[in-house]
């Protein structure tokens, strides 16, 4: 058998001839990198041929440069391949290394001769929240084999040849531009940089070129270690490994350390799933989300009424149900600790969202009385039931809160008269959970409360809570973050003083400013927290309404995830939502919660709730009383009935003719743009 040492050589040898023969313009879109290998190893941006083969000159002969340059001319690769990855979405992956949410990357190459093989270590991978590159005869082998590929998933098909790993490369340089601080054609800080922070290593299956191979072996001097599967490798510096020890071998040789219990569910549970979603085509059953009753309920109960590790499912399973189809949902989760209070109720019971989440097959949207939960028909093909959400919750809820948490049980009721008849006891802890908050005012406090969660989904999204605005999610008040802050204090709730007051009526205040802009990385500059229009609060996904500005009549509407049909903007909440979420500022729009709806402070800068003309029938009826009672506080107590819903302003000029008729007091108000 042929020796890695002689491959490299001829690999070397054979970029170096294709290096003379290079010709005209090189580069990649969306990137400030040039060509960001041989950027960061030469500090030379190259843009065409001549300076490619003077940046391969200075570096010595770097296979990592020739490759890149020529692939750099190859060109881009169709969908499902990724390509060079601009930018944008390196700057988020980046966050995650740096948050410790991704432990360190992989890069996989070549062919295996058996798919399940690399299956296994894609799967291993993800549990272990490594970030996973894949380039080569790899990516169809996985797609063949069934695995879901893409940036959601942690794995990341870069191209069909194994080429295509100088994306991998190019990655690890740019990170230590941007994250480092490197200087572009500083070598040393780079390969000193990515040796020690961007913890990255090889998995190379058979079939690599001479120049692959060449190419892949220098990776080794960004402290990257090769891993060769099978025996076609022999020699050089490769180590070579069995596959099923390929990765704990590679997270050895780097230092990392995770702890994994695995759940004993037929699917995989990681973070790496977090961010993934269900669509409708891939969904085998699905249950809230408007089509059946659904609520989800954390509670403290005594030690002794609580069965630990206990999962009960009341009614049906998913073997009842028809795929496509729909069931109703109470999750109930009891819990027990010395050190548990009722008060941090509400704070874990936010993280049943994330714990579905996790699930590679179950995924969950909003809160409380509005959730929506889903599970893919892959997970139910594999065996996945709804027994077994209960225990990923039962043991999720055990891992991540050992301190808190002695005991736990989980009840999911799919039963329809049953989850009916629980949910006005749920609604009435929910509203109890509101009121412990009423009455206190944003400017009794000097510290305001912030919450990442959902960066996840929306990495530039920061909600900032206050006593008198409660998170768009409606699941975490002012109290609760100021909760969740005590049990981890190192978590996605930290404290934000206000500091100066920049425009009392606006909302705006200087050190508030400071930390969304940090939190947001960069993308944010400041936010207003009583305002509609002036830089309004970024919007994640999961606010419980939104409230949009109807220029026409120079008011604002409210619409609530649960009312699907349209707003007389001619759009419904979830095309809305679409506009509006993924961290952004809309100004005109911001997604909120309904007890805001309820707030002094609600849109204040645009004169409060007077604005307000338009809401689903739905919405009005729950908010009902406290709306009556918030209006008269207000001196407007024949609002309510002004206020137009679906049924009596289904259309923009039924609106405008409604709320002439009605005599609404926003006809006479200065207009708002
Ligand atoms: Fe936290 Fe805001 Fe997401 Fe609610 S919506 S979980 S408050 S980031
Ligand atoms: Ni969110």
């Amino acid at each position: 058998m042929d020796s890695v040492n002689a491959a490299i050589e001829r690999g070397r040898a054979a970029l170096d001839a294709r290096m003379q023969t290079l010709a005209g313009r090189l580069g990649y879109t969306d990137t400030a990198y040039a060509l960001p290998v041989t950027y960061g190893l030469t500090g030379l941006a190259v843009q065409d041929a001549e300076e490619a083969r003077e940046a391969y000159r200075q570096s010595g002969g770097n296979p990592l440069v020739a490759c890149e340059c020529l692939m750099a001319a190859e060109g881009g690769v169709a969908s499902p391949y990724t390509g060079f990855i601009p930018d944008t979405v390196l700057r988020r992956l980046g966050y995650t290394l740096v948050d410790g949410s991704v432990v360190g990357l992989g890069l996989i190459v070549g062919t295996p001769e058996n798919p399940d093989a690399a299956a296994a270590i894609c799967r291993e991978m993800q549990e272990k929240y490594m970030l996973t590159f894949l380039a080569g005869g790899v990516v169809e082998a996985l797609f063949d084999a069934g695995v879901r590929l893409g940036l959601d998933y942690r794995l990341v098909p870069l191209g069909p040849q194994s080429a295509h790993g100088i994306h991998f490369a190019d990655i690890i340089a740019r990170i230590a531009m941007m994250f480092g601080g490197v200087r572009p054609g500083d070598v040393q800080s780079l390969l000193d940089y990515a040796a020690r922070r961007a913890k990255a290593f090889v998995v190379a299956f058979p079939g690599l070129t001479d120049e692959e191979i060449a190419f892949v072996d220098s990776l080794r001097a960004l402290g990257v270690p090769i891993l060769a599967v099978g025996d076609s490798y022999e020699g050089g510096e490769w180590i070579p490994v069995n596959p099923a020890d390929a990765v704990q071998t590679g997270m050895d040789l780097l230092g990392i350390k995770v702890a994994v219990t695995a759940i004993p569910i037929p699917m995989a549970c990681s973070p790496a799933f977090e961010g993934k979603s269900i669509r409708k085509e891939e969904m085998y059953v699905e249950f809230g989300g408007g089509r059946t009753p659904a609520f989800e309920l954390l509670r403290m109960r005594p030690r002794d009424e609580i069965e630990d590790g206990a999962v009960t499912v009341v009614g049906p399973d998913v073997d009842a149900v028809p795929e496509g189809g729909a069931l109703p949902l109470a999750i109930l989760v009891d819990v027990a600790g010395a050190k548990m209070k009722v008060d941090y109720e509400p704070v874990l019971e936010r993280r049943i969202h994330t714990f579905i989440n996790y699930g590679e097959g179950s995924w969950h949207v909003a809160q409380r009385d509005i959730i929506w939960v889903r599970l893919s028909k892959d997970a139910v093909a594999k065996g996945v039931k709804i027994r077994d959400i209960g225990t990923l919750l039962a043991h999720k809820f055990k891992m991540e809160f050992p301190e808190l948490i002695d005991a736990i049980q989980v009840t999911l009721v799919t039963d329809g008269q049953k989850v009916q008849e629980m949910l006005p006891e749920a609604r009435e802890i929910y509203a109890r959970r509101d009121e412990r908050i009423a009455g206190m005012k944003d400017d009794d406090v000097e510290t305001f409360y912030s919450c990442t969660l959902c960066q996840t989904f929306a990495p530039s999204h920061v909600c900032i809570i206050t006593p008198e605005r409660p998170a768009l999610c409606g699941a975490i008040t002012w109290l609760d973050a100021r909760i969740a802050h005590e049990i981890s204090p190192a978590g996605a709730n930290q404290p934000v003083a206000k500091g100066e007051v920049v425009d009392a009526i606006l909302g705006e205040f200087v050190e508030v400013n400071r930390f969304v802009k940090k939190a947001s990385h960069g993308e944010v500059d400041r936010i207003s927290l009583y305002s509609l229009l002036e830089n309004p609060m970024t919007a994640c996904g999961c606010f419980e309404c939104i409230a949009a500005i109807v220029p026409e009549v120079n008011g604002v509407l409210i619409v609530s995830r649960d009312f699907s049909g349209e707003t007389p903007l001619g759009m419904t909440f979830s095309t809305l939502a679409g506009t509006i979420g993924g961290g952004a500022q809309t100004p005109g729009f911001i997604g909120i919660s309904k007890s805001y709806i309820l707030s002094d402070r609600f849109i204040q800068a645009e004169g409060g709730i007077v604005r307000v003309v338009w809401m689903p029938s739905s919405l009005k009826e729950e908010l009902g009383d406290r709306l009556r009672a918030q209006l008269a506080r207000q001196g407007m107590p024949d609002l309510f009935d002004r206020i137009a819903d679906e049924v009596s302003a289904p259309t923009i000029e039924d609106l405008i003719e409604y709320l002439e008729r009605v005599g609404h007091p926003v006809l006479g108000m200065k207009p708002l743009i």
